[in-house]
């Protein structure tokens, strides 16, 4: 049975869920063979954690933990579009080693160029935490939606700004004191402008988008408003009116070429996407054949996002390669973003 020799570079919420997971699991194989953590990477060595890791091989430099011939499997917690994690991932691929990374913003921002990268090596590169980490998504769109022509993908893809309107609503609290509570519980961002000015819910958008339309991401053409201008007065109004107000995250294909905005909306009190209360994620999906899908579930949290990340792992120890995207890097089609005047 093959053993393989996991590297995760990210010792956030993420990762510190991901170290839980496989020290609950030792024996976490479901193709077979074995996983085990062969080394860390992450900013301090010597912060108190949670969980011990002070037998497991130290890497001060998450590229060099990428570059370990120790390393069959490299993991990416650390966040960010550029710096340190788009550097160890490109080392990674270019090495031709599989990665599995959580970074909606370096897939959004670099995934075009991260797909050619790994598909030339033939080396996977997966990211189902990435988007409603925990709620299938990524692979639900990208698998086993791929012989559908979807047309719009829309939903609630951040689940901070979810918890944060839902809690003003119930409790009346200030946006600061819920906030406060959605970084302690682990849904933030470690900058939560990423969360509340809605472009961490555009990299979720970006990519979802690609997935579907066959196209790169394109996270600069989407048009993005967060929900920093929300006021409890707002929340009570709209639903004096019988609506609930909603950051939502939508891609639209058309003749014209893809839409992708991120933005607060009114939905109906009974409307699905009115209904996911606290920190959920949901995703409408409408297909030319399948039709319409609903999916409602977490998309952040220790928890959920580790056990997103060890269905990555699980699909690269299964032999899985399929292209990065819908299609082969080489053959997507250009992202053509709609002229917003005319929308
Ligand atoms: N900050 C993100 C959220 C974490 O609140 O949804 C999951 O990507």
């Amino acid at each position: 049975d093959r053993t393989w020799r996991i590297g995760v570079a990210g010792l956030g919420t993420v990762g510190a869920g991901l170290l839980t997971f496989l020290a609950e699991h030792p024996g976490f194989a479901p193709a077979g063979g074995r996983a085990v953590v062969s080394g860390v990477s992450a900013r301090s060595r010597s912060r108190p954690r949670p969980f011990d890791i002070s037998n497991l091989p130290w890497f001060d430099d998450p590229v060099a933990l990428a570059q370990s011939p120790e390393t069959d499997i490299f993991v990416e917690l650390i966040g960010g579009s550029d710096g340190p994690a788009k550097a160890a991932v490109e080392a990674a691929l270019a090495a031709g080693k599989p990665v599995v990374t959580a970074n909606k913003a370096l897939v959004a921002e670099h995934g075009a160029e991260l797909a050619a990268l790994a598909e030339s090596k033939g080396a996977p590169l997966l990211f189902e935490a990435a988007v409603m980490g925990g709620t299938p998504a990524v692979k639900m769109v990208r698998e086993a939606l791929v012989g559908d022509d979807i047309k719009s993908v829309a939903g609630i893809l951040n689940g901070t700004c979810n918890y944060i309107l839902t809690e003003m609503e119930a409790s009346g609290r200030s946006f600061a004191e819920v906030l406060a509570e959605a970084q302690r519980l682990g849904y933030a961002e470690a900058d939560p402008t990423m969360d509340i000015g809605g472009f961490d819910a555009a990299h979720k958008i970006s990519i979802l988008a690609a997935l579907a339309f066959g196209c790169a991401p394109n996270y600069a053409a989407a048009e993005v408003e967060g929900i920093a201008q929300v006021e409890l007065l707002d929340i009570r109004m709209a639903k004096d009116l019988g609506y609930r107000i909603k950051l939502v995250a939508s891609a639209d294909r058309s003749e014209e070429g893809v839409l992708v905005r991120v933005h607060p909306s009114l939905a109906p009190l009974n409307h699905p996407l009115a209904q996911a209360g606290g920190a959920l994620n949901a995703l409408f999906i409408e297909g030319a054949r399948v039709g319409r899908i609903f999916v409602q579930g977490p998309g952040a949290g220790a928890g959920p996002t580790a056990a997103a990340v060890a269905a990555d792992i699980a699909d690269v120890m299964a032999g899985a390669v399929r292209p990065v995207f819908q299609a082969p890097a080489g053959t997507l089609r250009p992202f053509e973003p709609v002229d917003p005047s005319r929308s």
